[in-house]
């Protein structure tokens, strides 16, 4: 992509992975304006990006991507060259209690997007790029062996995964239909700083605190890929500047875990950081109803991006795993503020017998 693309938007900038992604792009490259877009719901918060909120080279703006009389004025305005969106409703059980809510947020959303974006270029597409940030969930699930590639069919089983599954068939009809410079990146399941404590890692972590049962979804056999998420920012990077046109990525952390294994690991470290004896927050481990539909197995063949765009995880899961715990015990207050108010509602409902 041409080099005076300088006007980026980046979508859900103050959520878990789009806050990691404005910093490195804002801090990176400050020839570039960065504008983040976020509706700031129960996922966006603006404290992930305390650190540059006073740099030259970023704007702010509260506003939502259903919203499309705001999108199309927001983009003549602005003229943004390049789009990196991760807006999106991310939690696959709020998914299966309030279905519509992903499908507007996240296919008319994108798709609202999108026309923005053929309307301001149309006619023009050299150094543009639309970049949408989807998820390995849309290849639905893996028995015991095999990964997903970036050829492996579509096949969706949450209302979530649907919903991504959809945006993605849009971004990809947009290029083939229109020209649009468009690129899709998949990716497994992310962890690390600022990750909201209704996702597995982070709610674990908050309850072993709180001395809270783990609620471990059926029998806890489901098997994750984990990454880093700042490397998947760095990877976002490089499908941003070097992927092609009309390309897939799959990304992922060569790094699967059962979740049963993952959350006893989680225990051990935690107990360690705790100063507890060793066992003592495993006992908290509470065996709960399995989520409907819930997906066997995820794990990515991240070949594609490795070779082509040479990236690969620069970071272990046990150097992972240990700079997310040091962060939300040297974060407590960000813990509790999110914790507060709604949250405890989502809790009980969530976690009701
Ligand atoms: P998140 O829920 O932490 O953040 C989503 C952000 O989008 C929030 O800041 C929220 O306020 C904002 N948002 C939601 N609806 C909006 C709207 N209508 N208009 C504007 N902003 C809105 O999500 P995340 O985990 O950071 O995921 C970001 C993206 O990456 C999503 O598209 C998700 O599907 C994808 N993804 C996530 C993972 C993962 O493990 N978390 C893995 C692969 C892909
Ligand atoms: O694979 C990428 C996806 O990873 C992203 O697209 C999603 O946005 C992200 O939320 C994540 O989806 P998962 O459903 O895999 O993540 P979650 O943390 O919700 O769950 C991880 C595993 O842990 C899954 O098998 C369900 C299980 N689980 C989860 C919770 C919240 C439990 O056993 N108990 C729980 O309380």
């Amino acid at each position: 992509m041409s080099d005076n693309s300088r006007t980026i938007l980046i979508t859900g900038g103050a959520g878990f992975i789009g806050s990691h992604v404005v910093r490195l792009f804002v801090n990176a490259y400050p020839e570039y304006q960065i504008f983040n877009l976020d509706a700031l719901t129960y996922a966006g918060n603006l404290e992930n990006l305390k650190d540059i909120e006073g740099k030259p080279n970023y704007t702010f703006f509260h506003g939502d991507i259903t919203d499309i009389e705001f999108i199309n004025t927001f983009f003549r305005e602005h003229r943004f060259e390049g789009i990196i969106h991760l807006a999106a409703e991310s939690h696959v059980d709020r998914s299966i209690t309030d279905p519509l809510a992903f499908a507007r947020t996240n296919i008319l959303g994108t798709m609202n997007l999108l026309n923005a974006f053929k309307e301001l270029w149309q006619n023009n597409w050299e150094g543009k790029r639309f970049y949408h940030i989807s998820t390995d969930e849309v290849y639905g699930t893996l028995g015991e062996d095999g990964l997903f590639t970036e050829t492996t069919p579509y096949d969706p089983n949450s209302p979530y995964s649907a919903s991504k599954a959809s945006s993605d068939h849009f971004v990809r009809a947009y290029g083939e239909t229109y020209g649009m410079p468009v690129v899709i990146s998949n990716c497994s399941n992310n962890y690390g700083p600022n990750h909201f404590p209704e996702k597995l890692i982070p709610l674990f972590i908050n309850n072993i605190i709180e001395d809270k049962p783990l609620p471990v979804y059926g029998d806890g056999n489901y098997t994750r890929d984990w990454l880093y998420v700042i490397d998947h920012a760095r990877a976002i990077d490089l499908v941003f500047h070097d992927g092609g046109n009309g390309e897939t990525y799959n990304i992922g952390g060569f790094n699967e875990w059962k979740n049963i294994d993952l959350v006893k690991l989680l225990c051990r470290l935690m107990d360690k950081k705790l100063g507890r004896e060793e066992g003592v927050s495993e006992k908290l481990i509470t065996y709960v109803k399995d989520r409907p539909g819930h997906d066997l197995r995820y794990a990515i063949d991240a070949s594609k991006i490795n070779k082509e765009l040479g990236w690969k995880p620069s970071v272990t899961f046990e150097e992972g795993l240990a700079k997310t715990i040091d962060w939300y015990f040297d974060n407590q207050e960000w813990l509790k503020n999110v914790t507060s108010g709604a949250y405890q509602d989502y809790y009980k409902l969530q976690y009701q017998d």
